[in-house]
């Protein structure tokens, strides 16, 4: 156990903020875990938590504000009480290093995202130490160390594994490979292991997370490629799907198309950045792709797989981007018919590249622009989702309704999709595959009735 010196003996607790992407979720995932193991206990409570973790993004600008004013709040916290521990970690404390100490006071620990699982050591120089210097720790180069590291999974039934870390890709606009470094794939049995010792702790399915998944594998023996990894998780009998973000269109080809098409247990979901649908900005953006090879992508993954679903990012407001080249993003949305797409305000991001490739854009230009694209591809994804009503979709189901609806339960379709359905209040479906008839869809949700419950 671990008391609080000086004070009435008791547990100490932890807080942990996250921003940014699933990589960070699995990020944060580990660092509760080393918590855990050092005997600290989760708590909700911000203001009475004796260690404070921001585990931090810095792709826009917009989070990176976020995470000041979230900053201020703790440093007051801290101010108050400095017995308590505060650290920042992930992409902004990799970026700033040391900055981020004289922009914010009172900061114990930083480290970047590759020295996740070293935190149990950085706790110990930091108490060696005695809390008199803030310790540093942040080398984007350092390999992943994530074999039989402690982990507490945010679900009991999905689970979040990194199969590589970094990027080597440089689009011009993107912080992330001078945050996360160079791309470096795990090796695959590695991976296998872990998955199935998940599988032997109930866990249904598997989301694999890198910035390029599907250029798992360099600098690995010929073998431990994505396609074969794939196949590989795809023979785990007890896992019940399979997912992975992100794939870069530049990588995404035939063969893959396939290995997902033959999977059983591969989700036929594609997360698949297009970012714009302008040849002219695609190539400034260091895309690796023009507009006709991304539709050969799209006919290609449709061709094999009418049903599958196909998600992307787009940005708006790229230095230089003109009507003409917004309208090409929209033409693209409305000929490729995503199911879904997050969008996003380009915003300037310290080393890049695309500030000097053309003039900064209006924010309120960039603004219109934003409201014009969700609105096409909100009516885009009512469309696609209310053609699925009276057909019936296999559900995962994973908790109680978010709305607190009683006898309500949502889980996802293969197709990434949330479905609601009702059943009579009782949590045994929690976990397993059932399948439901949709009566009604909106842009976001599919709202259906039990069909029947999938035999294990
Ligand atoms: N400005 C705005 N959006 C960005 N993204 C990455 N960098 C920037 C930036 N500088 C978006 C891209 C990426 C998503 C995760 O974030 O669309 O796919
Ligand atoms: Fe950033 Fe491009 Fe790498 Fe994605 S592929 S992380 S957008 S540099």
């Amino acid at each position: 156990m671990v008391f609080k010196k000086g004070k009435k003996e008791r547990v100490l607790s932890y807080f942990i903020k996250t921003y940014g992407c699933q990589m960070n979720v699995n990020d944060s995932e580990y660092l509760a875990g080393q918590l855990e193991e050092m005997d600290y206990k989760k708590t909700p409570d911000l203001n009475n938590a004796d260690l404070i973790i921001l585990n931090t993004c810095c792709v826009r600008k917009k989070v990176e504000q976020k995470i000041y004013s979230m900053a201020g709040r703790v440093s007051q916290i801290k101010e108050d009480n400095p017995e308590v521990v505060f650290g920042i970690c992930g992409c902004l404390a990799q970026k700033e290093i040391e900055n981020i100490a004289k922009k914010i006071p009172y900061i114990d620990i930083i480290f970047g995202p590759s020295q996740i699982t070293s935190f149990r050591e950085i706790m110990e120089l930091y108490r060696q130490n005695e809390g008199k210097e803030t310790i540093i720790f942040c080398d984007n180069r350092e390999p992943l160390k994530l074999a039989n590291k402690p982990i507490k999974h945010h679900s009991p039934i999905t689970a979040y594994i990194q199969i590589m870390k970094g990027c080597n890709n440089f689009c011009s606009y993107c912080i992330v490979p001078y945050t996360r470094g160079p791309e470096e794939s795990r090796a695959a049995k590695e991976i296998i292991d872990e998955i199935e010792e998940l599988a032997s702790k109930k866990y249904k399915e598997i989301m694999l997370l890198g910035q390029n998944v599907n250029s798992y594998g360099q600098g690995l023996s010929n073998k431990d490629n994505f396609l074969n990894l794939l196949s590989q998780i795809n023979k785990i009998e007890e896992i019940k799907r399979i997912r992975f973000t992100t794939s870069h269109p530049k990588d995404f080809n035939l063969d893959l198309i396939k290995v997902i098409k033959d999977g059983s247990k591969i989700c036929e979901h594609i997360h698949l950045p297009l970012q714009s649908g302008s040849d002219n900005i695609l190539n400034k953006m260091n895309r690796k792709y023009n507009m006709k090879q991304y539709y050969n992508i799209i006919n290609n993954i449709r061709k094999c797989m009418p049903d599958a679903s196909i998600t992307t990012d787009i940005m708006v407001g790229f230095p230089g981007e003109t009507e003409e080249d917004f309208q090409e993003t929209i033409k693209a949305c409305q000929n490729i018919q995503f199911d879904s797409c997050y969008t996003f305000i380009y915003s300037n991001r310290e080393n890049t590249l695309s500030p000097f490739l053309g003039e900064e854009i209006p924010l309120l230009t960039k603004k219109k622009r934003l409201w014009a694209l969700m609105e096409v591809q909100k009516e885009i994804s009512s469309r696609i989702n209310q053609s699925l009503i009276g057909k019936t979709v296999e559900v995962l189901v994973e908790n109680r309704s978010k709305k607190g609806i009683e006898n309500q339960y949502w889980g996802k379709t293969r197709t990434n999709k949330v479905a609601v359905f009702s059943y009579s209040n009782n949590d045994s479906l929690i976990a397993k595959l059932v399948y439901v008839k949709v009566k009604k869809a909106d842009a976001y949700t599919l709202f259906g009735e039990l069909i029947y419950v999938k035999r294990e």
